[in-house]
């Protein structure tokens, strides 16, 4: 038996035209590929293969299916021969489970409440009265009907309980749902209550198409506040740093065009691709992550980099623009105009304008050179010194010896520093890079944080209470469930609930309340605002990650199937390398450091 999730996978990354086209001579036809039908006898040919559908058809004689189908057809394979055999020439290796149904997918739970919110919330954004406000906000944002159809979008109104009823009637679980972040629940009622009200709601899915999670975004209109957008928390079935907004239906795109956009929004994606570009992913978060990266090098090794021009969104492009280039991709540079966003921009000027200023990007690198020189880097020995190691890293992060060659070589240029110098101060200090999750040994967690924890989530909770536009940025890093002190959790979500609170909700636990208001008056001014929020932000979800870690470990140790097991263990790697991927992020600009010291309450397997 092999694994629906890998089955998927090699359907995805199997390049069907290419398998086909070893034993039917294929000519383009569009989109798609024609031939004489190998199954029957003709002239004219009926027999297609549209790759962006992953499927063939003949016209003639009805003929019709996957690759796999094609392949047991015509080599008189069984479904899982099949499925090896297209894997082998996809790159993915396939494991056999015995014994183990598909229908035992123990996520399958989580995916079916999934499918179904997506289509209650389209119900409700199509609904004649209920989804009128939503339908006249994304009108007024250049989304007419047609293309919030497209992009299955939805809408979750105004309302406490009005997707949960529905999914009850349904026979859902609510723990699950609670799980999923589709339904939230106070300390004081019990009674769970709708995560997302009153927004436009995104659906975000894997690779293969399964909803995974939503982003929601407030109407403007909508009386209620909270942060623009509010997305689905980590959960059984989402990961956030493991996958690309867009990407189910940009894959094709994306490997037809033989680049990718990257863009920071949902928004943005959105715009784009009805615009016509449609080969756009957007990572779900501020940075993108190694894995996203890797995910995205799959079907291509070229990338746009598409942010606002600002301080902050240049910063972003090249923190992307060296994760891009350590996956093996090639970014480059899309500047807008102050002011504007890639969203914006297309509606504004159209997409004839948006394929210029595509076609006017710069090399990552370049770009980086270009800044310098603006802000006169290059204008004395000193800034030199500093202007080499800014560009340092990006040196460092190029996979591609060639580009590397030329990236080196314009440094050397533009500096004045010799190629050699330069190669030798790229091989000091390299990178410590996080362990990959192939092994399937558990690898030792980086130490447990100790006193920090308490006090960097009552460190970010000062922060927040300065104003709404840090309850915003928390929201976007952190979730409720990552607070491990339970009054701080609720104080985290009265200010998500309403992030310009300053007396604690009447309907709040004592303790909370009586902590809440210590933070509100508390006369110690945390001045360096950015940074404690960054380090509070590492610290709690550190914590965070330790705790499921040890959840795991548990089950580890209580489970009697060895299958599970490396489950369970694989999935603990995992977490392990986003630990120390945080962890050494914190490390880095923290002042001192400690000794990586093993957890005794390791087990290496
Ligand atoms: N974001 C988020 N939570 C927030 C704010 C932003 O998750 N509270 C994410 C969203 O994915 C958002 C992206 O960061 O799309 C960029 O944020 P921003 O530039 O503020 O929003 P836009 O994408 O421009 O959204 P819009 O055009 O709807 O205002
Ligand atoms: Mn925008």
């Amino acid at each position: 038996m092999i694994p629906d999730h890998i089955i998927d996978e090699v359907r995805d990354r199997a390049d069907i035209v290419e398998i086909i086209g070893e034993v039917v001579p294929l000519k383009k036809a569009g989109r798609e590929f024609k031939a004489n039908c190998p199954f029957h006898d003709e002239k004219t040919p009926s027999f297609y293969v549209v790759p962006h559908k992953r499927f063939y058809k003949c016209f003639g004689c009805g003929k019709a299916g996957s690759v796999f189908d094609f392949v047991m057809e015509r080599q008189g394979m069984d479904f899982v021969e099949a499925v090896k055999y297209v894997a082998g020439r996809a790159g993915v290796e396939v494991e056999e489970v015995r014994g183990r149904k598909p229908e035992e997918d123990p996520n399958r739970p989580y995916y079916e409440i999934t499918g179904f919110a997506q289509s209650w919330f389209r119900e409700q954004l199509l609904d004649e009265t209920v989804g009128r406000e939503a339908r006249e906000y994304l009108l007024a944002r250049g989304i007419d009907a047609d293309v919030a159809e497209r992009f299955e979008l939805g809408y979750a109104p105004d309302e406490w309980r009005a997707f949960r009823d529905a999914a009850v009637k349904h026979g859902f679980d609510e723990d699950l749902m609670l799980n999923l972040g589709l339904l939230k629940q106070s300390e004081r009622s019990k009674e769970p209550y709708d995560g997302f009200r009153g927004r436009v709601m995104f659906p975000i899915k894997n690779v293969s198409g399964k909803v995974l999670a939503f982003g929601g975004r407030i109407l403007e209109t909508t009386s209620g506040d909270g942060p623009k957008y509010i997305n689905s928390p980590e959960s059984p079935i989402y990961e956030k740093g493991r996958n690309l907004y867009g990407l189910s239906r940009a894959k094709n795109p994306i490997r037809r065009e033989g680049e990718a956009l990257v863009v920071e929004g949902y928004m943005d994606a959105v715009s784009l691709a009805a615009a016509g570009f449609e080969h756009v992913v957007a990572p779900l978060g501020t940075a993108l992550t190694p894995e996203q990266a890797q995910l995205l090098a799959r079907y291509t090794d070229r990338a746009q980099l598409l942010y606002d021009s600002d301080t902050a969104g240049l910063k972003a492009t090249f923190k992307n623009g060296d994760v891009l280039l350590e996956a093996d991709i090639h970014p480059s540079v899309v500047t807008f105009p102050a002011g504007e966003d890639p969203d914006t921009y297309v509606r504004a000027h159209g997409a004839d304008a948006m394929r210029a200023l595509l076609k006017d990007s710069i090399d990552v690198m370049e770009r980086k050179l270009q800044i310098l020189e603006e802000k006169n880097y290059f204008s004395s020995i000193d800034r030199r010194r500093l202007a080499v190691d800014r560009l340092l890293p990006t040196l460092r992060a190029v996979r591609d010896q060639t580009l590397q060659d030329i990236y080196v070589g314009q440094v050397a240029a533009k500096t004045g520093v010799l190629p050699d110098t330069l190669r030798q101060d790229m091989k000091k200090a390299p990178r410590v890079r996080a362990t990959s999750g192939g092994d399937r040994r558990a690898p030792a967690l980086p130490p447990k944080p100790r006193s920090l924890r308490g006090g960097a989530e009552r460190h970010l909770l000062k922060v927040m209470v300065r104003g709404v536009e840090w309850v915003e940025r928390a929201a976007e890093v952190i979730s409720a469930q990552d607070f491990d002190d339970p009054y701080h959790r609720a104080i985290f979500e009265a200010l998500l609930a309403d992030p310009e609170t300053r007396t604690p909700p009447p309907s709040m636990d004592p303790v909370a309340s009586q902590r809440f208001h210590e933070i509100l008056v508390d006369p110690a001014e945390l001045a360096h605002g950015t940074e404690i929020f960054s380090k509070a932000v590492t610290r709690i979800r550190v914590a965070a990650l330790h705790r499921r870690a040890q959840d795991l470990q548990a089950r580890i140790e209580g489970s009697r199937s060895e299958e599970e097991k490396l489950e369970l263990v694989a999935q603990k790697s995992r977490l392990a390398a986003e630990i120390r991927e945080l962890d050494e992020n914190y490390w880095v600009s923290a002042t001192r450091r400690r000794p990586i010291e093993r957890n005794p309450n390791e087990t290496t397997r």
